[in-house]
């Protein structure tokens, strides 16, 4: 189907882009179990980089699943284009120049290293946000663990369903008894430490 399609290079490029917005564009992951804080980190993550007049975009699970995958639900293979399709926006984001962050359960490994090949070495850090599974089912803001007990939510990640929990994700925050800002300022830091908020130099 792709046979006569020939990708085109236009004069506009990433790093051009990320010149103009003085930073180094990549992918914040954040996957983790329901209610294990993910959405809540990245968006003070967000606010953080938005006070340093950063250029950044947060894709949310429940959100994207209103609209851009609002057509999607549960299974493995549902699972897979979910993230498949949130893959391809962000890595188009990251092309934009931006720096994207995305809150997604994304249980399976596969599909998570299935993104990171999406983009260039160091673009992809992967943010896992380790709360227990006790905690969220003790959490339950949306009251969903409650349901899926009750049997009535299928393939309920982490009841019913699987999480493969990331071995070497770039970011581990054991999300308990901290704050919120305590584990956001741990993404700010990896970013500040390995220069994505550093100007790029003008020899693009
Ligand atoms: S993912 O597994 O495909 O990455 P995603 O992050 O988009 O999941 O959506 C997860 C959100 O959908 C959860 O935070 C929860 O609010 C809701 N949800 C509804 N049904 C399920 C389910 N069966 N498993 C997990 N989350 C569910």
């Amino acid at each position: 189907m792709k046979d006569n399609i020939v990708w085109h290079e236009h004069p506009v490029d990433k790093s051009i882009r990320s010149y103009m917005k003085k930073q180094r564009p990549c992918l914040l992951w954040f996957t983790g179990l329901s209610g294990s804080g993910k959405s809540t980190i990245a968006g003070a993550v967000e606010s953080k980089l938005s006070e340093r007049l950063h250029h950044t975009y947060l894709m949310d699970g429940d959100n994207v699943r209103h609209g851009l995958c609002g057509d999607l639900g549960f299974t493995e293979e549902d699972r897979n284009e979910n993230i498949r399709r949130v893959g391809e926006v962000a890595n188009l984001m990251v092309d934009a120049g931006l720096i994207v962050l995305t809150a997604f359960i994304s249980p399976f490994k596969s599909n998570r290293e299935v993104v990171r090949s999406m983009l260039k070495e160091g673009e992809f850090i992967e943010v896992h946000i380790d709360t227990p599974i006790e905690e969220c089912e003790k959490r339950d803001p949306k009251g969903l663990y409650k349901k899926a007990r009750a049997g009535e939510i299928k393939d309920f990640t982490g009841i019913d369903s699987p999480y493969e929990a990331p071995e070497n994700a770039e970011i581990t925050i054991e999300n308990y008894n901290i704050t919120v800002d305590v584990a956001a300022n741990r993404v700010i830091s990896y970013l500040e430490k390995y220069g994505y908020l550093k100007p790029i130099a003008a020899d693009c």
